[in-house]
């Protein structure tokens, strides 16, 4: 991996941002795609960014039995002589994606053993729909001290329909794959329908799955007997887009981001313009503008196409600039402010109450902040930039999770920030 430099930086604040910056390969399409792999015999993936998560799935897809080379984003993996090996704690214990191989593992080999998951510290973060959901359409499942151990009855596959009781990203994704093998039909009612999810049912269409969006929220998985090869370029990073965005805003610079899809963000695009941030879009590219006075808004977090609540916590850096006070409301994870209680030490005026945050107009000054997730450390290199003096930022392990060579594009930018 060629993005790790060190564990902390110094950013020396108030350097307005200009220029061009490429977005990155989305880590969150990548995940799921990873994990789904099992499903196929071989794959050749481009635009796969260099990130720890990243990495962490591949050791889980050795540890099966794969055999891969990747190099300047160009995954090839062969995966024919997969076996069906546990997947401990020792890999489930970093990362919450790698829940996602239960449903391939279960519907190659018809039985997955998976122990419960890690990852940021945002809150919460129950497996039930997941289960529920294979229950529900035809397998058994154990928990035994936390290691999950599911299988489909009788060696059958999974049929009948299931409806979420909320939108999740991972379910959706986890009972797709469980479900492509099915020897008739799984339908899956209010499903997410998150780009990263739509890209991960496109890949398996292109390998030969069958599966159809309806009605919006409704996918339709009918059984195919195998998968074959596939060759398949991973969508722009929408959340490194935005977060580069907001860094061109808050320094009260102009940042322009290509290769990216601007559709993706429409309503995070939507609260920078309702702020007065000037957006122009090009054919693949997004150009964000600090154009005069910020204003307040108010953002609550939901399901796709609504604010993601990936956004959240970039944003609330533009909020802290804004001349009138903003309402931030999170509405998916339930712990998602500890990036705030950080901020305050830069002189950041915020109230909390549960899930309610209120922000109002500060100006910030350098402090010595410590990041507790991903987007809470790419957070706090925002208010870095638009602070004065110089602010640190450590255990930037968590930045490592999904953002690739992130100081380095701020730099191209005409940032000055440094690893120490
Ligand atoms: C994915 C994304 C993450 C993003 C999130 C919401 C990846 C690798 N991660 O995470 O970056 O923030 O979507 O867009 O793609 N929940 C349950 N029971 C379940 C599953 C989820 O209660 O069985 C709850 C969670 O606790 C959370 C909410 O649903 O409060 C959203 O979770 P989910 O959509 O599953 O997010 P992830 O797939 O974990």
């Amino acid at each position: 991996m060629n993005n790790i430099k060190s564990n902390s930086v110094l950013i020396k604040g108030m350097n307005p941002l200009s220029g061009t910056v490429s977005a990155q390969g989305s880590k969150n399409a990548t995940l799921p795609i990873l994990s789904a792999l099992p499903l196929l015999p071989e794959v050749e993936l481009y635009n796969v960014p260099d990130l720890s998560d990243i990495h962490e799935m591949l050791s889980i897809l050795k540890h099966l039995g794969a055999t891969y080379t990747f190099d300047n984003g160009h995954l090839s993996m062969n995966l024919e002589n997969l076996q069906n090996n546990d997947v401990s704690f020792e890999f489930t214990s970093k990362m919450r994606a790698s829940s996602l191989f239960m449903g391939p593992l279960l519907s190659r080999f018809g039985k997955s053993t998976v122990g419960m998951p890690g990852g940021c510290v945002i809150g919460s973060r129950p497996l039930d729909i997941h289960l529920l959901g294979f229950e529900h359409l035809g397998a058994t499942v154990d928990n035994n001290n936390g290691i999950i151990t599911s299988a489909l009855k009788d060696g059958k596959g999974l049929e009948g329909e299931f409806t979420l009781s909320f939108p999740s990203v991972g379910a959706t994704q986890n009972l797709i794959s469980a479900s492509v093998f099915s020897p008739s039909t799984v339908t899956l009612h209010n499903v997410a329908i998150e780009p990263e999810v739509l890209e991960m049912v496109n890949f398996l269409n292109k390998a030969g799955a069958d599966i159809t969006l309806k009605d919006h929220n409704t996918l339709v998985i009918k059984g195919v007997p195998k998968l074959n090869k596939v060759t398949h370029s991973i969508q722009p990073d929408r959340i490194e887009v935005f977060t580069l965005l907001v860094a061109g805003i808050v320094s009260k610079g102009s940042v322009t981001v290509v290769n990216c899809e601007p559709e993706h963000l429409s309503s995070p695009l939507q609260a920078l313009v309702q702020m007065g941030a000037k957006i122009e879009l090009g054919d693949g590219s997004i150009t964000a503008s600090y154009v005069g006075k910020l204003e307040g808004i108010k953002v609550q977090t939901g399901v796709y196409p609504s604010f993601p609540t990936d956004c959240q916590q970039q944003i609330s850096v533009a909020m802290l600039h804004a001349e009138t006070p903003s309402v931030l409301i999170e509405k998916v994870f339930n712990s998602r402010f500890r990036h705030l209680d950080e901020l305050q030490k830069m002189g950041a005026k915020i109230k909390i109450e549960n899930n309610v945050a209120v922000i109002e107009h500060s100006d910030l000054s350098f402090a010595t902040l410590d990041s507790f997730d991903l987007r809470g450390a790419a957070s706090m290199i925002l208010a870095g930039l638009s602070s004065t003096g110089i602010t640190k930022v450590s255990s930037l392990h968590y930045l490592y999770r999904g953002y690739e060579g992130f100081v380095e594009k701020l730099n191209h930018l005409g940032a000055d920030i440094s690893y120490v």
